[in-house]
């Protein structure tokens, strides 16, 4: 099998991240003999000074056309004044909707060397790996009627209204829960659905929905369903309880961010979407870093390449159904970090001389090459 992948470096740190993924990659084509067809194209700022634009029309279709696309990251003080329709984010945007990415998976994993970054205490955390699925392109941020009336006349004050709408279809419901039974599948084989079926329709909908598609196309992995609000709570308790948490737009914005935090630096964070399958049965799937093109600390070596790297094991594992290779990079992550390399972002008060991002690149080489 040859798998594709399309690279979009993008701007800021992102080419210089996405130098240690071309690393790894060639790592695993020439000591696992893994055959990648990787094509190389521009977004965001970097195609804005070609194209005129953040991304082209061939490079939207080579992304359509490819298993997977790895991004960088987009954006700089450069493109600030342009308009909106010109904005580099605007290229990432496009990429989003053009592939229907409607599941946004966001890991949070914790390095026991890394545990003391947490925001918890590091009991509660040490060696934790959870994995968010947020549905993304449905729910409050996007149900009609949505506005805000007009202004109060005199007179008859607080009467404005502001109007969202949390809709959802079953379909939608339906294709966010396949793709959590099917990523559980290749993990713990748990699932916990959140919603407040307590108090909102929709909730009850998304619970119905959630059990049915576990019922009649995946009763091997294990479901549970608990109100948002006690997830909440149990996620700060005790993280290490859950494989992989569904749920919805709003909540999953809320608790994928919360649980970042449970995890330490920004460098560390990868997430990925993921579409409809395709003809050959995968996902269309985006994967990219959490952080952005960090222009302060651009073209000085500083930038943490693992967010990038950890992206590319997601793709890995979820995409080219290569787990054993995915174990292998996050063990490798994991060894280079036991073993005391840090870059600049993760030095502690106690301090230390952090390694460049090509220095974390080559020993993640080394660490991959001693297994
Ligand atoms: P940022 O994530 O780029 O940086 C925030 C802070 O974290 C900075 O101090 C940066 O140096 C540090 N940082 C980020 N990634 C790091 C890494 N891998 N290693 C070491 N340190 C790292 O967010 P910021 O500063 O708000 O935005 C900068 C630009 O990036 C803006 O143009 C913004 O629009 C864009 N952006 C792009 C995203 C994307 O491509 N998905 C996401 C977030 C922001
Ligand atoms: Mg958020």
């Amino acid at each position: 099998t040859t798998y594709s992948l399309l690279i979009l470096p993008g701007d800021g740190i992102g080419p210089e991240v996405m130098a240690e993924v071309r690393k790894v990659i060639g790592w695993f084509e020439n000591n696992r003999g893994l055959s990648f067809d990787v094509s190389e194209d521009l977004v965001g700022g970097a195609a804005y000074d070609k194209h005129g634009k953040p991304l082209a029309d061939e490079t939207m279709a080579k992304a359509q056309a490819v298993d997977a696309v790895l991004l960088g990251a987009v954006g700089g003080p450069k493109y600030d004044e342009l308009d909106f329709s010109l904005k580099p984010e605007r290229g990432l945007l496009r990429l989003r909707k053009e592939m229907d990415l409607f599941a946004n998976l966001r890991p949070a994993q914790c390095f026991d060397a890394l545990a003391d970054f947490s925001s918890l205490k590091r009991e509660v955390v040490a060696g934790l790996d959870i994995l968010i699925v947020r549905e993304l392109t449905s729910g409050v941020y996007f149900g009609e009627p949505r506005g805000i009336s007009a202004d109060d006349t005199p007179g008859n004050e607080g009467g404005r209204v502001g109007v969202n709408t949390q809709r959802y279809t079953s379909g939608e419901i339906r294709r966010v829960a396949r793709s959590a039974f099917e990523l559980a599948r290749k993990r713990g084989n748990r699932v916990c659905s959140m919603e407040k079926a307590n108090v909102m329709e929709s909730g009850i909908l998304w619970r119905e929905e959630v059990q049915w598609v576990h019922d009649n196309e995946y009763p091997d992995v294990a479901l549970s369903h608990m109100y948002a609000d006690n997830g909440a709570m149990q996620l700060v308790r005790n993280p290490r309880q859950f494989d992989v948490i569904l749920t919805d737009n709003l909540f999953g914005d809320v608790l994928s961010d919360a649980a970042a935090m449970l995890t330490g630096s920004l460098g560390m964070l990868p997430s990925a979407s993921l579409g409809a399958p395709m003809a050959n049965g995968r996902p269309k799937a985006l994967y990219e870093p959490v952080h952005g093109s960090a222009p302060d600390i651009t073209g000085q070596g500083k930038a943490n390449p693992i967010a990038c790297i950890l992206s590319f094991a997601m793709c890995l594992r979820y995409s080219f159904d290569l787990g054993v290779e995915a174990d292998m990079l996050e063990k490798a992550v994991e060894q280079v970090l036991a073993d005391g390399l840090r870059t600049a972002d993760l030095m502690g008060p106690e301090g230390g001389t952090p390694v460049s991002t090509s220095e974390m690149g080559d020993r993640i080489l080394a660490a991959l090459s001693a297994q």
